[in-house]
């Protein structure tokens, strides 16, 4: 029975958990949504003084919901990177605190590996997988050995996945974040699959590029400026029946556009080593991992191909505490931990395996 408390700090949003095993014996969160909607985008210094003020609180009500002392603990995982180096110190930075005052022992844990184990919390995900990362930060193809062994095989040259709905939101002046939004829009029309183009696809690589893919949408705007709302919409007074006429079809089109431009790559990895029949598996994740067009696709592809797919459930597929516990619960079982000087890795660096040497009895 192994015991590990997970903490995530690595965007906008203060997530918390306990898991027992696979038993999730307590969560929190404290999403910062609403103090960057003002902004249209993260703001960093705001987003680790938020992270600052909402760790303790959540920390005591979480301990005390799970029933669990610090001194109970194995393990504290914290997502060590990529990702805000501000945000990331004041997770790291509780996480070492802990760990030194428990006893327990400090795993640092890769937040894009966090979010492809992600379904390991429902069930066994069949090694080696191949998994596609689309999350408000990045986009990436992996061939998942196993929970604790992770080649990335494409990745993307410009703006995330998710950033490509964000961005598209804005655009239209829908809110942010704008991916549900546009998810939500998307089904209440048919998509036009000639409306916008299929990104970075003709080229040779597992790469991912959606800045064309943005400039489609924008110029498509701009020649059609009914459809861009007169204020930026507020979430809760967003109503359908007084959107313009056509928001849907374009949302339902942009949608399309993504999904095939993420099935093209994910079958053209499936194709070629190292992942061609060595994969009994496919795993999506990331926030874009919730959305209803990308998760039909999949399972198309899924189905055409005899594999199994594996969706963590939507409130799994964006930033949260379960995922950091289960991603440390995996390498603290195989006996790789870190020291006191673990360190945060910005966005834009790789994440290094510097585990301490593994102590065998
Ligand atoms: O995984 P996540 O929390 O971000 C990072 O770790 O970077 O995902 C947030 C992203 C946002 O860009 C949001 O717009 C997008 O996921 N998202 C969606 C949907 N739900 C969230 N995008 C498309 N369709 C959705 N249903
Ligand atoms: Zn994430």
């Amino acid at each position: 029975m192994t015991l590990v408390l997970g903490i995530e700090t690595s965007c906008d949003e203060t997530a918390l958990a306990v898991l027992q095993d696979r038993q999730v014996l307590a969560e929190a969160m404290a999403s910062q949504v609403a103090a960057h909607a003002l902004f249209g985008g993260v703001v960093p210094e705001l987003a680790s003084r938020e992270h600052l003020r909402c760790l303790g609180p959540l920390l005591d009500g979480l301990l005390a919901q799970a029933g669990v002392a610090l001194a109970d603990l194995d393990a504290v995982a914290v997502a060590r990177g990529p990702g805000l180096l501000g945000s990331l110190l004041v997770g790291v930075s509780l996480a070492k605190g802990l760990a030194l005052a428990s006893g327990a022992a400090l795993v640092g844990v890769n937040h894009l590996e966090a979010h492809l184990l992600a379904p390991a919390l429902d069930a066994d995900i069949p090694f080696p997988a191949l998994g596609l990362l689309v999350s408000g930060g990045h986009t990436q193809l992996a061939l998942m050995r196993s929970a604790t062994d992770f080649e990335v095989i494409g990745r993307t040259l410009d703006d995330a996945a998710g950033e490509a709905f964000d961005k598209a939101a804005k655009s239209l002046n829908l809110p942010y974040p704008g991916g549900k939004v546009m998810d939500d829009l998307a089904g209440l029309a048919e998509p036009d699959p000639g409306l916008f183009p299929r990104a970075y696809v003709a080229n040779d690589n597992l790469d991912f590029s959606f800045s064309g893919l943005k400039t489609a949408l924008a110029q498509y705007v701009a020649a059609h400026p009914i459809l861009r709302l007169p204020v930026l919409a507020d979430p809760a007074s967003m109503n359908p029946a007084s959107l313009p006429e056509d928001l849907a079809r374009v949302c339902a089109s942009y949608n399309l556009a993504v999904a095939e431009t993420l099935r093209i790559k994910v079958e053209r990895a499936l194709d070629r080593a190292p992942v061609r029949g060595q994969v009994r598996g496919l795993v999506a994740a990331g926030g874009v991992a919730a959305n209803s067009m990308l998760r039909r696709t999949l399972a198309g592809v899924a189905e055409r191909r005899g594999l199994p797919l594996l969706l963590p459930p939507p409130r799994l597929c964006t930033d949260n505490g379960v995922m950091v516990a289960l991603a440390g619960r995996f390498l603290f079982e195989a006996g790789l931990t870190h020291g006191q000087d673990l360190e945060a890795i910005p966005r834009g660096r790789a994440v290094p395996r510097d585990f301490l040497p593994v102590v065998r009895a």
